[in-house]
């Protein structure tokens, strides 16, 4: 399984911060954002990651990151130029890169310190399918994302994007593994209303031929929606890095 990053977009929300920089290489308490999920693909045993940015700072993702040693890792860049296509044409310029392989898709300001390993390597030994992670989260929080509903047994029922009356309160973080038909079903995929190609969407596909799994995670931040999120996610990694959670 190859590990493709999300690092792209405009970042329009955290100006002024995001004016001459990627909102991914600013600092999360001791490190650049990038380094959190690009750390946690090495952790789950993953060797090969794509980095994919925008035009102006793929360059400067390159002189911190390099070849990607330090991390145990050999890293690829690609330059996303069209910064509102939407997650699932950022995905879809890791194709090449790919090789028919499986790939593990982290959005670039996800934080979280679940066994993604273990997740990994079941979803390894599967033929086909793709798997999704959850959180739960306060009442009506969902909202913000894509939501998540799953039965008893943690069948996944439906998923939406941000929905105004969220099914239940489980937001879809933005960690994904999928097979190697993950292009294929992009290339079906029509835009939504904001006219980007929606990673909901795409996950509907394996979802209606019945082989989406969803898994539960408990500590996860999206550091990159606002202000305020940033500096709690600068509190939270902070506490979790010295008391050796992280
Ligand atoms: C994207 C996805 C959404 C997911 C979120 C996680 O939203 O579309 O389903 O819950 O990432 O961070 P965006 O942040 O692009 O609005």
């Amino acid at each position: 399984m190859k590990g493709v990053i999300l690092a792209g977009g405009l970042a329009t929300r955290l100006r002024p911060l995001t004016w001459v920089t990627n909102k991914h290489l600013l600092p999360i308490y001791n490190k650049p954002m990038v380094y959190y999920p690009l750390e946690a693909l090495a952790k789950a045993g993953i060797k090969e990651v794509l980095i994919s940015s925008s035009p102006d700072h793929s360059g400067q993702f390159a002189s911190l990151l390099q070849s990607g040693d330090k991390f145990g890792l050999k890293l690829y860049y690609s330059v996303q130029t069209n910064p509102k296509g939407g997650i699932a044409n950022a995905i879809a310029l890791a194709e090449e890169f790919a090789r028919g392989e499986k790939i593990a898709v982290v959005l670039g300001d996800n934080i979280f310190n679940f066994d993604l390993k273990s997740a990994v390597d079941k979803f390894n030994k599967k033929e086909k399918g793709a798997m999704i992670f959850g959180i739960r989260m306060p009442a009506m929080e969902s909202r913000h994302y894509g939501v998540i509903e799953i039965d008893k047994a943690g069948k996944v029922l439906s998923i939406e994007e941000k929905p105004e009356h969220p099914k239940s309160n489980i937001a879809q973080t933005g960690i994904y593994l999928y097979d190697s038909r993950v292009f294929e079903f992009i290339k079906r995929q029509k835009p939504s209303a904001r006219g980007e190609l929606e990673v909901t969407d795409l996950n509907n596909f394996y979802l209606s031929e019945g082989s989406l799994e969803c898994g539960l995670i408990d500590w996860w931040i999206d550091a990159g929606t606002s202000h305020d999120e940033l500096l709690r996610a600068n509190n939270l990694v902070a506490d979790k890095v010295k008391s050796g959670q992280l």
